[in-house]
C-alpha cells in the first residue's frame, strides 16, 4: 500500500478494520440509515403479521373465508336469477296464449319489432306469413318459441331474447300462435309444412303433452345401432362357435348323427 493511500485511509473519519484479506481491507462503517429503517420496520411489520394471522387463528383461512363468502353471495345470485327465468312448456304456451291480460301486453310489442318484416297483422313482407296453416320450423308453439328466442339469422329472422325478457319471447310465441287463422289484410303465400292444430287449454290443463307431430317421432341419432334381440345375430357377424364339448375331438366336429 502506497503512502497516499495510507494518508487517505487514516484521513478518513471511518475505522479501518484489523484484519486483510488478499489485501483488501475494509471499514467498520455504520449501516446506512434508510437501511436500518427498512429492517426495524420489516420486523416490527412482522411482528403485527405473525399476532394478526397465527394467533388469532385467521392463518392462510382467511382467503378461504373470503372466497366462500363471495360463493354463497354468487349462489344466492345465481337462484334468484334462476327463479326469475322461466321454463317454456308446450302447457305454458298454450295457457299464455288463452291469458288475455298477457295477450294484451304483447301486441304492441310484436307491433313495434315485427311489423316490419310480419305486417302488424302478421301477414307476412319480408318474414313468413304468420296467420296460415303453414310453419316453417317444427309444428307447434314450441317451434315458433324457438325461432323467436335463437332466431335464424342466416335467413334474415334476429334471435329476440337480447331483446325481450324470456317471459315475453315466450308471449311472442303465443301471441304468433294466436294470429293463426285470422285475416290478415294481405297474405303472403303460405311457407313451410301444413300443420295440425296447437295444444288446447283444455288439454294443456290436463296436463297432457301433445302427442308428437308426424316424422317426429325421434330417429336413432346416427351411428347408433339398435342393440340386437335377444338371439339375434348383428348382420355380418357369425356367431360365436358353441365350446366343444368336453373330450370330443376336433376331428369328430361336427358330430355325426347317431345311427338309429
Ligand atoms: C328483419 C326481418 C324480421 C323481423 C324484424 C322479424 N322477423 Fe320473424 N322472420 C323473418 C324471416 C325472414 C323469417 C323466416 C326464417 C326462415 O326462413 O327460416 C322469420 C320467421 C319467423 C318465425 C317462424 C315462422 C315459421 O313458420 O316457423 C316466427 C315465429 C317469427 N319470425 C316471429 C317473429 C317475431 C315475434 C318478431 C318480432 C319480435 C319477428 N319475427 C321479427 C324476418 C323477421
Amino acid at each position: 500500500m502506497s503512502e497516499q493511500q495510507q494518508l487517505t485511509v487514516e484521513q478518513h473519519r471511518d475505522k479501518l478494520m484489523n484484519h486483510e484479506y488478499d489485501g483488501i481491507r475494509e471499514y467498520d462503517n455504520p449501516l446506512p440509515f434508510w437501511w436500518v429503517g427498512i429492517f426495524i420496520v420489516c420486523i416490527i411489520f412482522a411482528a403485527c403479521y405473525w399476532v394478526y394471522y397465527q394467533m388469532s387463528g385467521r392463518t392462510i383461512s382467511a382467503e378461504h373465508e373470503e372466497y366462500a363468502t363471495e360463493l354463497a353471495a354468487w349462489k344466492k345470485l345465481r337462484e334468484t336469477i334462476l327463479a326469475k327465468s322461466i321454463k317454456v312448456t308446450p302447457q305454458f304456451l298454450a295457457k299464455l296464449a288463452a291469458s288475455k291480460s298477457d295477450m294484451a301486453k304483447i301486441k304492441p310489442k310484436f307491433i313495434d319489432k315485427c311489423k316490419a318484416c310480419h305486417l302488424p297483422d302478421g301477414g307476412g313482407l319480408v318474414g313468413p306469413n304468420l296467420t296460415d296453416d303453414y310453419q316453417l320450423h317444427g309444428t307447434d308453439r314450441m317451434g315458433l318459441f324457438k325461432t323467436i328466442r335463437d332466431g335464424k339469422p342466416a335467413k334474415g329472422m334476429q334471435s329476440w331474447s337480447p331483446v325481450f325478457k324470456p317471459l315475453d319471447v315466450a308471449r311472442l310465441a303465443a301471441y304468433v300462435a294466436n294470429l293463426r287463422g285470422t285475416k290478415p289484410a294481405k297474405g303472403k303465400a303460405p311457407q313451410g309444412e301444413k300443420i295440425g292444430p296447437y295444444l288446447s287449454l283444455k288439454a294443456a290443463q290436463k296436463g297432457e303433452t301433445p302427442a308428437p307431430a308426424k316424422g317426429e317421432t325421434p330417429a336413432p341419432a346416427k351411428g347408433e345401432t339398435p342393440a340386437p334381440a335377444k338371439g339375434e345375430t348383428p348382420a355380418g357377424e357369425t356367431p360365436a362357435p358353441a365350446p366343444a364339448k368336453k373330450g370330443a375331438t376336433e376331428k369328430t366336429a361336427p358330430a355325426p348323427a347317431k345311427k338309429g
